[in-house]
């Protein structure tokens, strides 16, 4: 059995934490927001060909190093490497955040973890969307939810402490058709709208996410928890989302109708990742998997009950830093080059074909 060496709770300035997928969605908020709390921060890099070449990646990783992370090279397939540099440089918080496609890899460190003895106090595997024991999506995003499932299992098998982060939908428009969708613009020629429009999900800022996240690394209170991300100020239906955007853009944009059959299909095409979002987005605003259970499991806690002084980023504020991307680019006095369908700020223009990289719950 995993044994603990020290006491959970440790400051800030201790808990030496490493941070896998830092270059990633969800992985650069989290590494932003760990440099953040004061900790000494890991980032564990995938070092194979090609990597310098990826400039956005390498860019996010400098950015990170400049504000004093290390970098430490290794690929979490490999168990003895990761045991190693777990034990090298005492890293007490390993926090996960590979991409969908690689969940599996994950077992080899939760061994290399438990190898270590009890050196780590905190495990994060890679989550950071829904309760993946209660979701129940279409295919192909129940077969996700299924290597996380598995991943969890063997977690709680084999003693290593953690916490499992639900922090539900990031703050943006939920495209069902494109996987990062906080690259993206709102839309600013129609909306798409599932069904009618009314089912709520929880919207929350990657800010945030990385935020509370680091809150929970070092709290007793969510070892061995759920953490679910639910302020009742983040509570949205997607016609509430339409009309936000609108009173920023100051004009009103027409509504096309996504139904059900429609995301139904779109997951039946089994192109993957595509495939997964529109799996995804019909549990979120078909089935309402964000709203439709009661935290009622002893190993559920939440995070405004947690931190009642807490206080979110509303939609209106991140729309808002959305609409001033746009006036930027527009006062951008060379256009982007025809190969490219971001603007200078990275956001990526609605409308454009972009190509899918891997998202969600
Ligand atoms: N709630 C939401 O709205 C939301 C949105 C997006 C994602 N998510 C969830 O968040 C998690 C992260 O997804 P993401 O989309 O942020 O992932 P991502 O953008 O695809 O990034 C994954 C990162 O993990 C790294 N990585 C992958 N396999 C690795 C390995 N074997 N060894 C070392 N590093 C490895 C990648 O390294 P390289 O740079 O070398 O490729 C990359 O930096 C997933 O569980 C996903 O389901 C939730």
């Amino acid at each position: 059995m995993y044994q603990h060496r020290e006491s959970q709770t440790m400051s800030p300035a201790e808990g030496r934490t490493m941070i896998i997928g830092s270059a990633g969605f969800i992985g650069w908020f989290l590494a932003d927001a760990c440099l953040q709390s004061g900790r000494p921060t890991y980032l564990l890099v995938r070092s194979g060909p090609g990597f310098a070449s990826r400039s956005l990646k390498s860019s996010k990783i400098k950015s990170l190093v400049d504000r004093g992370a290390t970098i430490l090279h290794g690929c979490v397939k490999d168990g003895e490497l990761m045991e190693k540099l777990i034990r090298e440089n005492k890293i007490e918080v390993v926090i996960s955040a590979v991409g969908g496609d690689c969940v599996w890899d994950q077992i080899h460190l939760i061994k290399a973890i438990k190898a270590t003895g009890g050196l780590v106090k905190r495990f994060l595997p890679s989550e950071f969307g829904h309760d993946i024991d209660r979701a129940e999506p279409v295919e192909p995003g129940l077969m996700m939810y299924k290597e996380k499932r598995k991943v969890r299992r063997l977690i709680e098998e084999s003693g290593v402490p953690y916490t499992y982060i639900c922090c539900n939908s990031i703050a943006a428009w939920p495209y069902h058709d494109h996987t990062h969708p906080a690259d993206l613009l709102p839309p600013l020629d129609r909306f798409h709208i599932y069904a009618d429009g009314s089912v709520k999900a929880y919207f929350i800022a990657g800010t945030d996410i990385g935020k509370f996240t680091m809150r929970a690394v070092e709290d007793p209170r969510t070892l061995n928890k759920t953490l679910h991300f639910q302020p009742r100020t983040n509570l949205l239906s997607i016609n509430d989302l339409a009309r936000i955007w609108e009173s920023q853009l100051g004009r009103s944009l027409p509504r096309v109708t996504i139904s059900e059959d429609d995301l139904l299909s779109a997951a039946k095409e089994m192109r993957i990742p595509q495939s997964i979002v529109a799996a995804l987005t019909h549990d979120i605003f078909i089935t309402g998997c964000q709203v439709n259970y009661n935290l009622d499991k002893p190993t559920d806690v939440e995070v405004c009950s947690l931190y009642p002084d807490a206080s979110f980023r509303s939609i209106d504020d991140c729309f808002k830093e959305f609409h001033a991307k746009i006036d930027d680019s527009k006062q951008t006095s060379k256009p982007p080059p025809p190969s490219s369908n971001s603007n200078k700020n990275g956001i990526i223009l609605a409308g454009s074909k972009t190509e899918a990289v891997f998202i969600t719950a």
